[in-house]
């Protein structure tokens, strides 16, 4: 199944066997890697949003639970539940959790204003109607609760010295490979729209930035190196030849000393209004609480 016709399938262009070289494997390697390479950061950020004060933190789209197992460390005390639309990749969550459920994020079987604070981390970029999950999200959070969106915008990912231009092309083609499957490479420059029209308060953007200068230049091979564009290539949005030339670019850029990437990202957050009544949900009426 090619990532435009997976994405058709559930809403979306996320593809864990062909999101990056290695298949299912490479991706479980690869989500691993991110969350090492910026989840302190990430925390900083989340903290400073009030993730410690939640009783219950929901993480959404939590896939292997390479952020959920973090959590679960950083958070000790609060009830955790992490909630993936597949099954497989939720199943390498087991043990990371309090609860694990598949669902969409967009219909959970959770009821009104029963957490906390949210996380959809890496998410967002993928799902054709994020309106949708955000309204979702509102109604499951507390009046005073927060949610908290990780992710890219391709416009402003970062800097890198050298910096190659040639392959501005490359980047392109894989934005535009997402985007031809219902997601969003630039999704962060929309949150703050999207979640004010979803009835979210007082939407705040918080950035954060990861540098070679506090993790070796090798540990930014998920995020710079050729094997995220393999799948491009298998899909024919990319040629052999552009996927070459972005391996050279790396192995030049790994083994410069001199070398220097610092690379952004960005939690859009909001917080749902204080004084909703109940609603009456009849989808989630009888859901485990
Ligand atoms: C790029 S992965 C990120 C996983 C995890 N958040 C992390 O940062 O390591 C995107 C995840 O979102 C999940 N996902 C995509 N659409 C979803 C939806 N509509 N509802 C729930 N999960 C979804 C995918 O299955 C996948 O696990």
């Amino acid at each position: 199944m090619t990532a435009a016709s997976r994405g058709a399938a559930i809403g979306g262009s996320y593809d864990p066997a062909h999101t990056t070289g290695g298949g299912l494997s490479g991706e479980l390697a690869r989500l691993e890697a991110q969350a090492e390479l910026s989840f302190a950061e990430e925390l900083h950020v989340l903290r400073g949003l009030g993730i410690d004060t939640a009783a219950t933190v929901l993480e959404l789209g939590a896939g292997p639970g390479a952020v959920t197992r973090r959590l679960r460390a950083a958070l000790p005390g609060a009830e955790l539940i992490a909630v993936d639309i597949d099954p497989e990749l939720l199943a390498h969550a087991e043990g990371a959790a309090d609860r694990l459920i598949v669902a969409d994020a967009a219909a959970l079987p959770l009821p009104d204003h029963s957490v906390d604070f949210v996380l959809l981390r890496y998410v967002l970029q993928h799902v054709a109607r994020p309106e949708q999950v955000l309204t979702e999200v509102l109604r499951v959070l507390r009046p005073g609760g927060v949610v908290a969106v990780t992710d890219v915008d391709d416009g402003c990912w970062g800097t890198a010295h050298p910096s190659y231009p040639e392959l501005a092309g490359v980047h392109a083609r894989m934005a535009a490979a997402q985007a031809a499957a219902g997601g969003d490479r630039s999704i962060v420059r929309r949150l703050p729209a999207l979640l004010a029209s979803a009835g979210f308060d007082r939407p705040v953007l918080r950035p954060f930035a990861t540098t070679n200068a506090d993790h070796p230049t090798e540990a930014f091979a998920p995020h710079l190196g050729p094997q995220r564009l393999e799948p491009l290539v298998a899909s024919g949005d990319l040629g052999l030849r552009e996927l070459a030339l972005a391996a050279d670019r790396w192995k030049r850029f790994r083994t410069d000393p001199l070398a220097w990437v610092m690379l952004l990202g960005f939690t859009v957050a909001a917080t749902a209004p204080a004084g909703r009544g109940p609603r009456k949900n009849h989808r989630t009426e009888g859901a485990p609480s």
